[in-house]
């Protein structure tokens, strides 16, 4: 309690004594917001207000930066300052409003702003201090270098300076808007549709931060074998099987197995078969592999086709062998027959009434029929 009083009593005896501290004097400048961080390209408003004591007239108003080795009242008006850059309006006013814009700013215009005043009076002059610093910023994405998929990503729209809580982020992805409205883009277990071109930007203005593009890795996906042909081939020639597949970064190698064998067959791309058999490839790249479904390649068994033709050739060539055989013997021996049974017919010609049994050349010359019949089967024998 005690305390508390010399505490009060303190405090008015500072106030009484120094009582410029407290603008007690009557002369200030105040400033709405003393730190403003905006973005590339936008509109600045710096709200002011002032005040003198009465009995000075305004006579000019200035807003001032401070140049390192410059003294403060000898700076030149901001409007008046060939290097600087941004078109600037007044908006204030000669009594007690000393609110000004910057138009178009850009990092060049990050600075500390003073708004001074002076008035008719002998040391009628003013500079409020500390004045207003403006930080201008663009808009930059931060994304991890390197995504696989199934990881959570994080994609942040970097300013220099922190805007203002309440300001509503806008996200794209490609040209296509998403729904998340804050600085973080969170990509929950990212898929590799989640590539592309992401860029940001800040409701209401126009600057756009320049795109990331979002890099997705994923093992090896749709690998398929395709082949050259129908995948019946011929013995001696070969089918040319090729593995494709979607990776992201491409396939390492490709290793090619043929089924119900243990150990591969080939590796590359491209796999030449040369035998019967169901292959695969499996493709791998940094974050896994996958395997192909199999593909069957027959090889037409030519030498079974070459076996049979050369079998029908000998077999043909045995039969033209025998009927010419068999048609040169029963020349001879039909020769022989028709002499034979001349010689008969004449000797039973005079007694008996045999001409018809004579002349019936088949039943006098059975026998020539029976040794054809055994030089036939002989001939067969020996095929
Ligand atoms: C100062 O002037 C600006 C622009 O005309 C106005 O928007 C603002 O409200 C004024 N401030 C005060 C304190 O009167
Ligand atoms: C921005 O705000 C955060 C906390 O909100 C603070 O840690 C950081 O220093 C601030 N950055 C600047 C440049 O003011
Ligand atoms: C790859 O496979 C996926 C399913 O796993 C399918 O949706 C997609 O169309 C396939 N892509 C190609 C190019 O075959
Ligand atoms: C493929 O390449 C990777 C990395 O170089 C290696 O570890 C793997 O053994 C290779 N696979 C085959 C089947 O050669």
């Amino acid at each position: 309690m005690v305390m508390s009083v010399r505490m009060a009593l303190f405090h008015l005896i500072f106030l009484l004594i120094v009582p410029g501290v407290y603008s007690a004097d009557g002369w200030d400048v105040s400033y709405s917001h003393p730190y403003i961080c905006a973005l590339k390209g936008s509109s600045v408003i710096m709200s002011c207000t002032y005040k003198y004591p009465p009995g000075n007239q305004v006579i000019e108003v200035n807003w001032v930066i401070y140049r390192p080795n410059a003294r403060n009242n000898n700076s030149p008006d901001l409007s008046d300052d060939s290097e600087y850059s941004p078109s600037i309006q007044y908006l204030g006013d000669k009594q007690q409003n000393c609110t000004i814009r910057l138009n178009d700013v850009t990092q060049k215009d990050s600075h500390e702003y003073y708004f001074r005043f002076t008035t008719n009076k002998p040391d009628g002059r003013w500079t409020g201090a500390p004045g207003v610093t403006l930080d201008v910023t663009d808009l930059q994405i931060e994304s991890p270098e390197s995504v696989t998929e199934g990881d959570t990503v994080s994609l942040t729209c970097k300013s220099t300076c922190n805007l203002s809580d309440r300001t509503t982020f806008i996200w794209w992805k490609n040209t296509q808007s998403l729904t998340e409205r804050n600085n973080k883009l969170l990509l929950q277990s990212v898929r590799r549709e989640d590539a592309g071109r992401y860029s940001c930007a800040v409701h209401g203005h126009k600057l756009t931060s320049p795109h990331v593009d979002l890099n997705v890795k994923y093992s090896p996906r749709n690998v398929s074998v395709s082949m050259s042909g129908s995948g019946e081939i011929v013995l001696g020639d070969s089918v040319t099987l090729t593995c494709s597949s979607d990776s992201n970064p491409p396939v390492l190698n490709y290793t090619w197995f043929k089924v119900n064998e243990s150990s591969s067959v080939g590796s590359g791309q491209s796999y030449s078969a040369l035998q019967s058999g169901f292959f695969y490839c499996v493709a791998q790249n940094q974050h896994g592999s996958q395997s192909s479904a199999a593909v069957q390649v027959t090889v037409e068994g030519s030498s079974g086709r070459w076996l049979v033709v050369v079998g029908i050739a000998v077999g043909v060539g045995f039969c033209v062998g025998a009927a010419a055989l068999i048609v040169v013997l029963c020349i001879c021996k039909c020769n022989r027959s028709k002499a034979n049974a001349v010689k008969t017919e004449y000797e039973n010609v005079k007694s008996t009434d045999q001409t018809y049994t004579a002349l019936d050349l088949k039943s006098q010359s059975s026998d020539v029929y029976n040794t054809l019949i055994i030089a036939e089967r002989q001939t067969l024998q020996l095929s």
